[in-house]
């Protein structure tokens, strides 16, 4: 799970799993986002795709998503 929280104190939970091909994002605190050390996809905090190859939204986890 990926979970980021925000200056207003709401938490965002997401799968850690790049929609892409499946490797383990990581939180880029300067720029705010989810990124993919595989083949460079972003995604915002709640998950929506900033930069492909990735297509496809993080999957949502917690209390709006699935535990
Ligand atoms: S597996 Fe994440 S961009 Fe390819």
């Amino acid at each position: 799970m990926a979970v980021h929280r925000d200056a207003a104190g709401a938490l965002h939970r997401v799968s850690a799993r790049c929609t892409h091909l499946g490797c383990v994002v990581h939180f880029n605190e300067a720029e705010c986002a989810w990124e993919c050390p595989c083949h460079g996809s972003r995604f915002g905090v709640d998950g929506e795709v900033l930069q492909g190859p990735a297509v496809r939204p993080l999957k949502r986890r917690g209390a709006d998503g699935v535990p």
